[in-house]
C-alpha cells in the first residue's frame, strides 16, 4: 500500500568500528541501492541514558555520520539525518503515549535488566524517558511509514512493540464514519473479477486465518492502478477487519551478524575498549592485531595449536579466502607457521578494507561544514516526509483544527 521504505538509526556513541561495519553499515550500503533509505542519528535516545554528559553529543553525531559515509553510505542515495532536528518524532511519541499501556513498555525484555545493570554504575534509569525508549523508537519508524527496519537481534522486541502500537493506532483511529460503505464502494471500483477475488481472499483470511490469502490479497491490491490513496488504505484495512491502515506495521530485517571479535577475543564493543575503528591508521591495525591473544596452548613457536580455540581464526573467516584458511589450519596444527605469520593476511585484509574508508572520510574531517550540510539536507527531507504522516495522524486524532 505504501511504497517500500527502509529506516534505521544508531545512537551517537563516538567513532564507529569494524563491528558496526560488519554488523550493520555494510548492509545499509547495500540496501541504499534497493530501496529508499532513511538513516538517522538517535541523539535523543542517547540522552535517555547519558543525560549527564550532553557535551559529547554534537561531536559524536558528526563522527557517526562521517563514519557512515566512510563505510559507503552515500548521501546522494540515502537520506541521513538527526532525530532531534525533526521535532515531529517528539510529537508522535507524545501522541502514541496516550494509548500505550505502561505494561507493554515494562515487559520489553531489556527494560528491567538495563535499569538494574546501569544502577550498578551509578546511572539512574528509573526515569519516564527511559521507560519510553522503545516508544520513541516506534515513533521513529512509524513516522516514515517504514516497512523495513534493518536491526540486530537485540532490537527485535522493539520492532515487535512497534507493530503492536501501529495495530492499536489503526484500530483506535482508523475507523471513519461509514467505513464499511466506503470500503464496499471501493471494492466495486476493482472491477467485477478482481472484486470477486478480493472478497474470496478476505473471507479466507478472516474466517480461516489464512495468512497466505492475506498476502495474495495484498499483491492483488498492489497491482491495481486506478485507486485513490484513501480507497487503497480502506481496502487494505478492510481485509483485516479493521479500519484504514494509517500507520503500517514494519518488519525487522535481521542482519546476520558475523559477530566480530575485538582484539581481546571478546565481542567487539566500545565499552570493552577492544575495537578497531573505521578510521584506524595502518600502524594502529598492525599493532592491535599483532598483540591479539591466540590459542593459549601455543606458548612456544614449536607448540602446535588449534584455530578453533583462537580468535584470530574467526577473523580469517571474514578476511581470508579458502586457500589462506587451509594454510592456517594446516600450519597451526603442525606448528608449521608462527602466530605473527598467521596474522599477516588478517592485517592485510583489514588494511585493504579500511583504506577507502579513510579516504572517503578525509574531506569531511578537513571541513566539518561538508557534513553539516549533508545533515541539514537530510533533515529537511526527513521533516517533509514526517510531516506528511503527522498530517494524517493529527487528522485521525481529532487535531486538525486551528
Ligand atoms: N535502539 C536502537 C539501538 O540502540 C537505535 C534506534 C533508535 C533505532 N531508533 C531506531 C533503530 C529506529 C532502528 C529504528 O541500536
Ligand atoms: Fe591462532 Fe593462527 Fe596462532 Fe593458530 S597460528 S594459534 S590460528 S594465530
Amino acid at each position: 500500500m505504501f511504497p517500500d521504505r527502509v529506516l534505521s538509526g544508531m545512537r551517537p556513541t563516538g567513532r564507529l568500528h569494524l563491528g558496526h561495519y560488519h554488523g550493520a553499515l555494510k548492509n545499509w550500503a547495500k540496501l541504499q541501492h534497493e530501496h529508499p533509505c532513511y538513516f538517522f542519528v538517535a541523539d535523543w535516545h542517547a540522552l535517555t541514558t547519558h543525560y549527564e554528559t550532553p557535551d559529547v553529543i554534537e561531536q559524536y553525531t558528526y563522527d557517526t555520520v562521517i563514519d557512515w559515509i566512510a563505510a559507503g553510505v552515500d548521501p546522494s542515495q540515502a537520506t541521513m539525518f538527526v532525530q532531534s532536528k525533526v521535532p515531529q518524532h517528539a510529537e508522535l511519541t507524545l501522541l502514541l503515549s496516550f494509548f500505550t499501556p505502561i505494561s507493554w513498555l515494562e515487559r520489553v525484555p531489556t527494560y528491567k535488566d538495563q535499569v538494574e545493570k546501569q544502577a550498578q554504575f551509578g546511572r539512574d534509569l528509573a526515569t519516564y524517558g527511559f521507560l519510553g525508549y522503545p516508544l520513541m523508537q516506534a515513533a521513529d519508524i512509524l513516522i516514515y511509514r517504514a516497512n523495513l527496519v534493518p536491526v540486530g537481534e537485540d532490537q527485535v522486541s522493539h520492532i515487535e512493540l512497534t507493530r503492536e502500537i501501529a495495530r492499536r493506532f489503526n484500530h483506535l483511529f482508523g475507523r471513519e464514519k461509514g467505513f464499511e460503505e466506503k470500503a464496499e464502494a471501493a471494492i466495486k471500483k476493482l472491477g467485477s473479477k478482481k472484486a470477486k477475488r478480493y472478497n474470496e481472499l478476505r473471507t479466507q483470511y478472516q474466517q480461516e486465518g489464512n495468512a497466505e490469502a492475506l498476502e495474495i490479497a495484498h499483491e492483488l491490491l498492489s497491482d491495481v492502478q486506478n485507486l485513490s490513496m484513501g480507497d487503497r488504505e480502506r481496502l487494505f484495512g478492510f481485509l483485516e477487519g479493521g479500519g484504514k491502515v494509517i500507520l503500517p506495521e514494519p518488519q525487522a530485517l535481521l542482519t546476520e551478524t558475523s559477530r566480530l571479535v575485538g582484539i581481546d577475543g571478546e565481542k567487539m564493543s566500545k565499552s570493552y575498549g577492544n575495537t578497531i575503528d573505521l578510521r584506524e591508521s595502518e600502524e594502529g591495525v598492525t599493532k592491535k592485531i599483532r598483540t591479539m591473544p591466540t590459542d593459549p596452548a601455543r606458548i612456544r613457536r614449536t607448540d602446535p595449536g588449534d584455530p578453533e580455540k583462537c580468535s584470530v581464526w574467526t577473523l580469517h573467516q571474514v578476511y581470508s579466502d579458502q586457500t589462506t584458511r587451509d594454510w592456517v589450519m594446516q600450519g597451526c596444527k603442525t606448528a608449521g607457521i608462527g602466530c605473527l605469520e598467521c596474522k599477516q593476511p588478517v592485517i592485510d585484509g583489514i588494511i585493504k578494507e579500511l583504506k577507502p574508508m579513510r579516504e572517503r572520510a578525509a574531506p569531511f574531517e578537513e571541513d566539518p561544514t561538508l557534513v553539516k550540510n549533508i545533515i541539514a539536507d537530510g533533515c529537511e527531507k526527513a521533516r517533509d516526509t514526517a510531516e506528511e504522516t503527522m498530517r494524517d495522524v493529527r487528522d485521525a486524532m481529532g487535531l486538525n483544527y486551528r
